[in-house]
């Protein structure tokens, strides 16, 4: 087993993602506690890790809210005496929205969700990890994080901004047995199309004109998962404060 009575919290783990991940990390014996929004789709995953021989907790922590990262970190202590690995999943698109369209609100969302959330989640969880001298960090980024034409302008600006955090915090704390680093994934089958309400076609049009470079997709959540377990392992002990394409060569085009 690979992770081995690690504890690991993953964010936005009812679903997609997220839950192959905090299922993968459960089966490879990490104990994982599960934040989402949703109590019930928590339970769920919480029931299936359990079944399946697994350790999970469930929170519902909203990552836009500083008192739920707070109540996060501290079920992980709680239950389970520390945090090893934190996994910021969560997050929500942006209508594929051109800057001309973009609304302030929108933008000020998807901000919230997919780079505030993250900065609040590791400015919480380093303590513990710096307390043991190591620690794992692994952001969700995005093949949008890295090129300019695969989502909006706020999804586009969130995920490289978590480029930049992942780059910064495992430059920053290396020394101090912190890893952190991020992966962005190609086209994967999940439920993050119903963050969407209000599509600008005009972007989603740009995005769809590149998309076919992507030898596989959609994918399923599990190619992603896979890579997670690389950057929570010991496997990767060498790998800092970079980004891990998992896009079958869509960026590579
Ligand atoms: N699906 C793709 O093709 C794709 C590609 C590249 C990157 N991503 C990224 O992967 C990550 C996971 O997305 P997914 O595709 O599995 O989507 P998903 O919608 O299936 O899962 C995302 C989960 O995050 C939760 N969430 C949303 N807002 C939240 C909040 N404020 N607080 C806590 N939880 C919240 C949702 O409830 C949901 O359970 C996201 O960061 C997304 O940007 C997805």
């Amino acid at each position: 087993m690979k992770l081995y009575n690690k504890v690991a919290i993953v964010t936005g783990a009812a679903s997609g993602m997220g839950k192959a991940i905090a299922e993968l990390y459960a089966k490879e014996g990490a104990k994982v506690v599960v934040a989402d929004l949703n109590q019930n789709a928590i339970s769920t995953v919480v029931s299936g890790i359990s079944q399946a021989g697994g350790t999970a907790v469930g929170v519902v922590a909203n990552v836009t809210k500083e008192e739920d990262i707070q109540a996060m970190v501290d079920k992980a202590v709680e239950a389970f005496g520390s945090v090893d690995i934190l996994v910021n999943n969560a997050g929500i698109m942006d209508d594929f929205r051109l800057i001309g369209t973009m609304e302030d609100d929108l933008w000020e969302r998807v901000l919230a969700v997919n780079l505030t959330g993250p900065m609040r989640a590791i400015r919480k969880a380093l303590p513990f990890m710096l307390e043991k001298g190591e620690g794992v960090i692994v952001n969700i980024v995005s093949t949008a994080g890295i090129t300019g034409g695969k989502g909006g302008v706020a999804y586009t600006s969130s995920k490289h901004g978590l480029v930049g955090l992942t780059k910064n915090v495992g430059y920053m704390y290396a020394k101090s047995g912190i890893r952190c680093n991020a992966i962005a994934p190609g086209g994967v089958r999940t439920n993050i199309a119903h963050s969407m309400a209000n599509i600008d076609m005009a972007g989603m049009q740009v995005f769809r004109e590149g998309a076919g470079t992507q030898r596989k997709e959609p994918v399923d959540p599990v190619e992603i998962a896979t890579v997670a377990l690389f950057l929570a392992s010991e496997d990767s002990r060498f790998v800092n404060g970079t980004v891990i394409a998992a896009d079958g060569g869509w960026t590579a085009y």
